[in-house]
């Protein structure tokens, strides 16, 4: 067994959770619930694999190597039933980077691309960034659940339209979108000749099905860029190795020629080496993770309403990221902010940094030892 229990200390290790609190929330005494990375150490099949590299002394230049290829393709089969070929896979540095290279090559300026927030910010951000048309079609809210608004979507299309990004699972309302749901959306898009750009880097930590867009339909895959990592997954996101998946040659090919033109495709060695041994040997982790994380996403959920708390928090599909909503207290925004931070000593993401949406809620990382969530949620319920 696994131990998550474990408590490392983080401080001092150049880690933006920890070390960067004051940087971002103006005071260094806070519990670091933000930034989506675990508190866990990643499991020693890659620990051993990256120290086995690292003694190895020469550290120049990486490329991946058909072994790379083949456990991105067996990870995909094994882990989400989608067949894939090498040919579709091109190694980049971080999703983020391979995002706004996909932004760029698959419209023009003054083109519009449909964003659905609230999400994850640098997928609206570089949509502007890369001086693209943002076009935002909010998700629609019951009481704390999401469902896509389509109506709205299809409202929004114009000639101009050129791509819509689709986060999959979704960061930070914690979806996993059924099949039908991405046919509907799938289908809109292939009527009006819009590329999706799919984010899938959540997709390994599901508690329910999850369907990749791509493996739906040939039709579907034809309209397709996905961009995933095993960052999420295995907690190595520092090693800055994500890698892009089409069918459509078309498609790959201009994302590959600005890949290339922002010189976004020289990858870090441990980034392979971690990336290797992690779809090679880390299933058993994996699997102990998600029984771990789902534990502590029931513990938030019956601690919540043991106390009373008027906090609304659905239990999330996916992720370890919660979204916990203040509309119930008679109190700002600004002022919720103030008294997580001020009393509770707590540091969240804030809401409206994912779109206005996001106003009235706060985002928590539980992927951390449960001693420390029940501190965390002990310190919020006492100020809320
Ligand atoms: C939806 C989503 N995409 C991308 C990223 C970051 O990807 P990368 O670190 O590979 O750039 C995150 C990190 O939180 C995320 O939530």
């Amino acid at each position: 067994m696994y131990n998550f229990d474990e408590i490392v200390d983080r401080k001092n290790t150049s880690c933006a959770k920890y070390d960067a609190l004051d940087l971002y929330f103006g005071e260094e005494d806070l519990q670091p619930l933000w930034v989506a990375d675990m508190d866990f150490k990643t499991p020693n099949v890659i620990n051993d694999a990256i120290i086995n590299r690292a003694k190895h002394g020469i550290y120049g230049y990486a490329k991946p190597t058909k072994k790379t290829y083949d456990l991105v393709k067996n990870w995909m089969k094994k882990r989400h039933n989608w067949e894939i070929d090498t040919s579709w896979i091109s190694f980049v540095n971080g999703v983020v980077p391979a995002y706004s290279a996909a932004i760029e090559a698959l419209s023009k300026e003054g083109d519009e691309v449909i964003v659905q927030t609230p999400v994850y910010f640098p997928l609206f951000k570089s949509v502007k960034e890369n001086g693209r048309v943002l076009i935002t079609n909010s998700l629609k809210e019951d009481n704390g659940y999401y469902t896509m608004d389509l109506d709205d979507l299809k409202s929004k299309i114009t000639p101009k339209t050129k791509i819509l990004t689709l986060c999959s699972p979704h960061n930070p309302v914690g979806r996993v979108w059924n099949k039908n749901e991405l046919i509907e959306l799938a289908n809109i898009c292939i009527e009006n000749n819009i590329t999706i750009i799919s984010d899938e880097i959540h997709a390994d930590i599901v508690f329910k099905k999850f369907t990749p867009l791509a493996s739906i339909s040939n039709e579907i895959s034809n309209i397709t860029l996905t961009l995933n990592s095993a960052g999420k997954t295995f907690n190595i996101a520092g090693l800055n190795c994500a890698y892009a998946i089409s069918e459509n040659k078309e498609i790959l090919k201009k994302y590959e020629n600005i890949v290339r033109k922002r010189e976004l495709s020289s990858i870090n060695v441990f980034g392979f080496t971690a990336l290797e041994a992690a779809y090679e040997f880390g299933e058993e982790w994996l699997e102990q993770l998600l029984q771990y994380l789902s534990l502590n996403i029931k513990f938030t959920k019956s601690y919540l309403e043991k106390n009373n708390s008027k906090i609304i928090f659905v239990e999330p599909d996916s992720t370890y990221l919660l979204w916990f909503s203040f509309k119930n207290y008679s109190i700002s925004h600004a002022k919720v902010k103030q008294k997580l931070l001020k009393n509770s000593k707590v540091a969240l993401n804030d809401g409206t940094s994912f779109g206005t949406e996001g106003k009235g809620f706060f985002r928590l990382n539980a992927a951390l030892p449960k001693t420390n969530l029940e501190k965390a949620l002990s310190k919020i319920v006492t100020h809320f």
